[in-house]
């Protein structure tokens, strides 16, 4: 079973500034919650409790919301307010969680790699914390995932279908047919052009990765933007072996913009704190 769980959280988030000037944008609240905290129940619902996460600079208040607050624990206790606080001592309570920095941004293959001394030699998933999936009618995206890799034991990755104008902002897969939900990659392109892209299926923030991608990342050069890619080392991947691309079951909204945002706190409010 699949323990760990990475967390990519170095970015600077700069969709919302002035927001995010000192506030690491994974603590953007959807409603009443952080984004990552939606994360961290999603990995723990997956069955992986030991959460690696990948700072940077200004992100402290992340391990601060995963510990205790001393002060206002004590302030509250009893109070009717308390309540407020069961759901996130209980995560907090099941889980594990270690940090480390990555110091220069040098893109998501790197900000993977730096998560290696935490993972270490083994199978993990990852969660960029900005895209928010919901799965009001069963399982949440990452548990639908590593069902797959008890399956096939191979890397994955969650994916949906996007509109043509729309593949230039992310790692876009094509592949051989599986099943209805299911396609074995052949060819991975981060962010192509209309023109370029290989098919309208686009990666969204959910992997399954084996450990063998640490060192193709390693190998892997300066691709899209300057940046070290994991679009690329997994196409790699998919050279050498098998990645599956996986049509999950939910919604999926990209918190990382203002609309994705506003989208995401209507349909929370409306779905789940109404
Ligand atoms: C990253 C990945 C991209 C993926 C996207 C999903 O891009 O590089 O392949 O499609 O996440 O959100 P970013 O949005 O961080 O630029």
């Amino acid at each position: 079973m699949i323990k760990k769980c990475l967390f990519p959280a170095a970015g600077y988030g700069t969709r919302f500034l002035p927001a995010t000037k000192s506030m690491p944008k994974e603590m953007m609240p959807i409603v009443s919650k952080p984004l990552i905290e939606y994360g961290v129940e999603e990995a723990l619902q997956a069955g992986m409790n030991d959460i690696c996460i990948v700072t940077g600079r200004g992100k402290r208040t992340l391990e601060d919301h995963f510990d205790t607050n001393y002060e206002l624990e004590h302030q509250i206790a009893g109070s009717d307010k308390e309540s407020l606080l069961t759901n996130i001592r209980q995560l907090i309570n099941q889980c594990t969680f270690s940090y480390t920095r990555q110091r220069e941004m040098k893109g998501l293959g790197h900000a993977i790699l730096t998560g290696e001394a935490l993972v270490g030699d083994q199978p993990f998933g990852v969660v960029l914390a900005d895209d928010l999936c919901i799965n009001t009618e069963g399982p949440g995206v990452l548990a639908q995932m590593a069902q797959l890799y008890n399956l096939f034991r191979c890397s994955i990755v969650a994916v949906m279908e996007v509109s043509a104008e729309e593949t230039h902002k992310y790692g876009i897969v094509s592949g051989q047919t599986i099943s209805d939900d299911l396609i074995r990659v052949e060819t991975m392109v981060e962010k192509p052009a209309e023109e370029d892209a290989p098919s309208n299926l686009a990666i969204i923030g959910r992997y399954i990765l084996t450990p063998d991608i640490f060192d193709l990342i390693r190998n892997t050069d300066p691709g899209k933007g300057g940046e070290i890619q994991i679009t690329d080392a997994l196409m790699a991947q998919a050279q050498q072996g098998c990645v599956l691309a996986y049509k999950f079951k939910g919604r999926r909204f990209d918190c990382g913009s203002i609309e994705g945002f506003i989208d995401a706190t209507n349909y929370c409010y409306d779905s789940i704190y109404s």
